[in-house]
């Protein structure tokens, strides 16, 4: 199994899309610092954006380009040794290596490129600080999930492709100008000979970027689904996103790439059991989420509101966890899939009744109530987001409801929870009974139940109280 390649030629088999300002951002960093670490959630497109550098400025530096592909290498005891192997040099013993990269990199002009990193980061960070250390004309570009965390490494999040805004229906001429809107085309023309992007299917494209929070792994992998289904049927299928997110080992570039879950269960097997338990009580969250609303719905079972802020941190640094910074204050949230794998999660820990219940009673205690009449609304915090969830802190792309729940839908909720049916509700909320109903099963999906008797419970119940 080759785990090296010198870059002498491009290998790229798919087409490449957008990017022009990261492979820029790239450049910048790298001619300022020699230590580049791109990081990102899984597939938002690292190792693609690292070899189309490498590939993009090989002739810069005259003494070459290498790439070590970490992903099939299990211990950090075999890094040294693979970058040896890298380099072509005779097999070291020990520590021996290091200085062998070193000595063949010491008055050489070049970029080595480290990809996949984030399940060997200790070992690779030891090798990164020594090899720039003993050979002062070499770059690193790195990518990993999780920082290398050595001094003088410069970290590049990866953001997710631009995605339509939700709510504004499209020409599809005005969607092509959305990365991921043009990747999934240019995947599915691969995959259905003649695919267009036309009037009868580009809200259905627009839906499936947005909600696929436009990662290429998941866009390339939905594309795959047009084999047997329409844009719209894989739109539909989105909630059963495991399901539907998941392909042939022979398509995908390794195991990871498989599908969605192995995706994030390889962000899980690099957590600790606290990071991961915090991962799964912050999935209750439809939306962005502060640090205090964290702390109130993160904080019990043992686990002290000041140690949230402590794993929040660490679930921040292995990108599960994305940072919004919005009015000064961070903000994050949980990408689709993640926040998917964090119910699982959630739901086989045990916990799931009483996290779901100090996420009710932060609800409802932590925004003014509404000055109008009518039936008194739970309360709460979860602001309208003013920009799409984009996956870093780029231009949002738009908003998108599904994230959040509504002051309606949470005065539906109430209701619901008095035993009211739907047309009772419509009539004191003057709304038909059709829309209730739509809200009511909006408000099932956003808070991962089952059943409208579970949204009641939720609603209503004590705290000390199953589901
Ligand atoms: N800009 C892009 N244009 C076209 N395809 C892309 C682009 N970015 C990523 N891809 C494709 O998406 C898939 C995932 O990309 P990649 O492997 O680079 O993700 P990653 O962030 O390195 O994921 P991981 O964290 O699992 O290592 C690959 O098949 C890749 O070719
Ligand atoms: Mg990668």
């Amino acid at each position: 199994m080759s785990v090296f390649s010198a870059l002498e030629s491009p290998s790229e088999t798919t087409s490449y899309v957008g990017r022009q300002h990261e492979l820029a951002q790239v450049r910048s960093f790298l001619s300022r610092s020699r230590l580049l670490t791109l990081t990102g959630v899984g597939g938002v497109g690292k190792s693609r954006l690292a070899r189309r550098f490498a590939t993009e400025v090989r002739r810069a530096f005259p003494d070459g380009v290498r790439l070590v592909d970490f992903t099939s290498i299990c211990d950090g005891r075999s890094v040294v040794p693979t970058v040896v192997e890298a380099f072509g040099l005779p097999e070291c013993i020990g520590d021996t290596g290091i200085d062998a990269v070193a000595k063949e990199l010491a008055n050489k002009q070049s970029l080595l490129v480290l990809d996949n990193c984030e399940h060997l980061v200790e070992a690779c960070a030891k090798f990164a600080d020594a090899a720039l250390r003993a050979a002062p004309g070499l770059r690193i570009l790195a990518t990993s999930r999780e920082t290398l965390s050595i001094l003088g490494e410069c970290v590049l999040p990866v953001p997710s492709l631009s995605v339509p805004p939700a709510g504004v229906t499209l020409s599809p001429a005005a969607l092509d100008e959305y990365d991921a809107v043009r990747l999934f085309v240019d995947r599915a023309d691969a995959m259905v000979s003649g695919f267009v992007l036309d009037d009868r299917n580009a809200a259905a494209v627009a839906t499936l970027c947005r909600r696929l929070d436009g990662i290429p792994l998941e866009i390339e992998i939905a594309a795959l689904r047009l084999r047997a289904l329409s844009v719209h049927q894989i739109v539909e299928r989105l909630p059963n996103r495991f399901q539907l997110l998941t392909t042939s080992s022979s398509v995908a570039r390794s195991p990871l790439h498989r599908d969605a879950r192995a995706s994030a269960q390889w962000s899980s097997e690099l957590c600790s059991k606290h990071e991961r338990a915090l991962w799964a009580r912050l999935s209750v969250f439809p939306g962005e989420f502060d640090l205090e609303a964290g702390e109130k719905v993160g904080a019990g079972s043992g686990m002290r509101a000041d140690d949230v802020v402590y794993y929040l941190t660490h679930l921040v640094k292995k990108s599960i966890l994305v940072r919004i910074d919005q009015d000064s204050r961070a903000r994050y949230w949980l990408p689709e899939t993640f926040r998917c794998y964090g119910r699982e999660l959630l739901s086989e820990s045990g916990d799931e009744a009483s996290v779901m219940l100090r996420y009710r009673d932060w609800c409802k205690s932590s925004v003014p109530p509404a000055t109008s009449g009518g039936p008194k609304p739970i309360r709460t915090a979860v602001k309208e987001p003013v920009a799409a969830p984009t996956l870093m802190a780029r231009p949002a792309a738009g908003t998108e409801a599904r994230f959040v729940l509504t002051r309606r839908e949470l005065q539906i909720a109430e209701l619901v929870s008095q035993g009211l049916r739907d047309k009772e509700i419509g009539a004191i909320l003057m709304i038909a009974p059709r829309t209730v109903e739509s809200h009511v099963e909006h408000i099932r999906v956003k808070l991962g139940f089952r059943s409208r008797t579970q949204i009641a419970a939720w609603v209503s119940r004590p705290i000390k109280s199953p589901l």
